[in-house]
C-alpha cells in the first residue's frame, strides 16, 4: 500500500520551537510520550545535542512515526569505492599544502543512462560525493569536511543519514528535491539547505545532473552570527529560513535501503518500509532552507573595504570565542560606494583557512580563472593582477555586483588538508600562481604621493 501526500509548505523562522502535522491532531497533547499516541504512531525523540546542554543550545524533535528508526536489518559496510574522507591528519590520502590551489568547474556528469545495466553512470547524491578538503575527525567530535556533489541520478528506495555531522548544501546547478523525516524540501542553486547530523533525506534531481558543494561540520550546529554594533537586524533574517511542514508517505512490503555514513565510512541496511513516515512532528531540531538573495548586505559606505566577516550567514562556533569550526560567508550583489578606496578583497594573509566557490556570476576580486562550479583554496592571497591594475586606476563611480553574482566561502580556524581525490582531478589547475606572477613593484623612494 501506498500512500503519499505531496506538497512544499515551509514555516518561517530560525531555531524555532516548530510543531506540525499532516493528519489532523496527529500530535500529542500537552506531553511528549503518551501511552499510545494518536493514529497508533510510534513516539521517538531525535537528539541534537546532549540531553543536559543548556536550554538556550538544547536541540532536540519528537517524531511521531508508522515505525520507529530501529526497525531496520543489521548494517553492513558498503563495498564499493567511495571519495568521502573524513579523517584528517597525517594519513595516506590527505595532503598539507601552502600553495593556493584553485579547480576548474568540476565536470557535470552524462544525463541518466537508460541502460539499466550500467550502474556504474548512475550516481545518486550519495555516491556523488567526493571530498575536497577537511580538517579534524568525526570521531572525536571536532573538524569539518569540504564534499563537491556531482550525481545524475534519483535516491531510488534509498534514504541517507549522517552520523559524523551536520550538511550545508549549495546547489551550483540543478535543483534538489530533497525528502526528509520533516516534510520536503526543494532547493534551488542560490539557496541553501541545512541537514543536521542523524536526519534521514532523500535527493532527486528534477533538472537531471546536478553539481554543488557541501560543507560538513563535525561538531556543533550552525547558528545565525551575532550581530554586535549592527543591531537587532541585517544580514541572514532569521524569519527567512524555511523549514518543512510534515509529511509522509505510508509505503510497506518494499525493497528500502538505509545508507548511513558513520566516520567516514558508508554503510547500507535494508527494511521494508519507507523512513518517511513521519506523520506528526514538534522541536526545534530540524532542516531547513534559505534563499541568499534574502540576505542583507551590510558594508562600508565611507571608505575602505570591510573584513569580509560582515557576510556571514551562519556560522558553527568552535571552544574559542570568535574562531569557527566554520563559517559561511557569501559575496552576493551590492552596492560599492567607498571613496578613496581599492574597493576589491585586499590582499591579505589569514590564520583562518579560507575555501571559496562560485554559485554564478563573477567573482569581483578574480577577472578570470574563478568560474561558477569551481573552487579555491589559500594561503597569502589576493586580487588577481588584472584585477589589481583596473580597480587601482579607475574612476570611483558608485558600482554595483549585479543580480545572481554569488561567491561564497567557507571559512575555518582549522588547517585544511586536501585529498588525493582533489589533487589528482583533471579539474586541477595546474599554474594558479601565474594570478599573482605578474605583480610589479611600483614603489619610488622619492615620491610619496599615492598617485
Ligand atoms: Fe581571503
Amino acid at each position: 500500500m501506498e500512500q503519499k501526500h505531496l506538497e512544499y509548505k515551509y514555516m518561517n523562522g530560525f531555531g524555532n520551537h516548530f510543531s506540525s502535522e499532516a493528519l489532523p491532531d496527529a500530535l500529542p497533547k500537552n506531553q511528549n510520550s503518551p501511552q499510545k499516541c494518536p493514529y497508533g504512531l510510534y513516539a521517538e525523540q531525535l537528539s541534537g545535542t546532549a540531553f543536559t546542554v543548556d536550554r538556550k543550545h538544547n536541540q532536540r524533535s519528537w517524531l511521531y512515526r508508522i515505525r520507529p528508526s530501529v526497525s531496520h536489518k543489521p548494517f553492513t559496510k558498503v563495498a564499493e569505492k567511495t571519495d568521502l574522507v573524513s579523517q584528517f591528519g597525517n594519513t595516506n590520502n590527505v595532503s598539507y599544502i601552502p600553495d593556493q590551489i584553485r579547480w576548474d568547474p568540476f565536470k557535470l556528469l552524462s544525463p541518466l543512462s537508460l541502460e539499466k545495466d550500467i550502474p556504474s553512470q548512475n550516481i545518486n547524491f550519495i555516491y556523488g560525493l567526493h571530498t575536497l578538503a577537511g580538517a579534524g575527525d568525526p570521531s572525536v567530535k571536532n573538524g569539518l569536511a569540504i564534499h563537491i556533489y556531482n550525481a545524475n541520478h534519483d535516491m531510488v528506495d534509498t534514504a541517507f543519514y549522517n552520523s559524523d555531522g551536520d550538511f550545508l548544501i549549495v546547489p551550483q546547478h540543478g535543483r534538489l528535491d530533497i525528502t526528509t523525516e520533516f516534510g520536503r524540501i526543494m532547493v534551488s542553486p542560490c539557496e541553501i539547505v541545512v541537514i543536521p547530523r542523524g536526519i534521514k533525506f532523500a535527493v532527486n534531481l528534477p533538472d537531471g545532473p546536478s553539481r554543488g558543494y557541501v560543507l560538513e561540520v563535525f561538531v556543533g550546529h550552525f547558528e545565525l552570527p551575532d550581530l554586535g554594533p549592527i543591531g537587532a537586524n541585517g544580514l541572514a533574517n532569521p524569519r527567512d529560513f524555511l523549514s518543512p511542514t510534515a509529511f509522509f508517505e505510508e509505503k510497506t512490503n518494499c525493497d528500502y535501503t538505509i545508507m548511513n555514513k558513520y566516520v567516514g565510512q558508508l554503510f547500507a541496511a535494508k527494511q521494508d518500509h519507507s523512513p518517511f513516515d513521519v506523520v506528526a512532528w514538534h522541536g526545534n531540531y530540524v532542516p531547513y532552507k534559505y534563499d541568499l538573495n534574502n540576505f542583507n548586505v551590510i558594508g562600508s559606505i565611507s571608505f575602505d573595504h570591510p573584513d569580509p566577516s560582515i557576510f556571514t550567514v551562519l556560522t558553527c562556533k568552535s571552544a574559542f570565542p570568535g574562531s569557527a569550526i566554520a563559517d559561511f560567508v557569501i559575496f552576493s550583489p551590492r552596492w560599492l560606494v567607498q571613496e578613496h578606496t581599492f574597493r576589491p578583497p585586499y590582499f591579505h594573509r589569514n590564520c583562518m583557512s579560507e575555501f571559496m566557490g562560485l554559485i554564478q556570476g563573477k567573482y569581483d576580486a578574480k577577472a578570470k580563472g574563478f568560474l561558477p562550479g569551481g573552487a579555491s583554496h589559500m594561503t597569502a592571497h589576493g586580487p588577481d593582477t588584472t584585477t589589481f591594475e583596473k580597480a587601482s586606476n579607475e574612476e570611483l563611480k558608485p558600482t554595483r555586483i549585479p543580480d545572481g553574482a554569488i561567491a561564497f566561502m567557507f571559512e575555518s580556524f582549522l588547517m585544511l588538508g586536501i585529498t588525493t581525490w582533489g589533487l589528482s582531478c583533471s579539474e586541477l589547475q595546474k599554474n594558479y600562481n601565474k594570478a599573482w606572477e605578474d605583480l610589479k613593484s611600483y614603489f619610488d623612494p622619492n615620491n610619496c604621493s599615492a598617485n
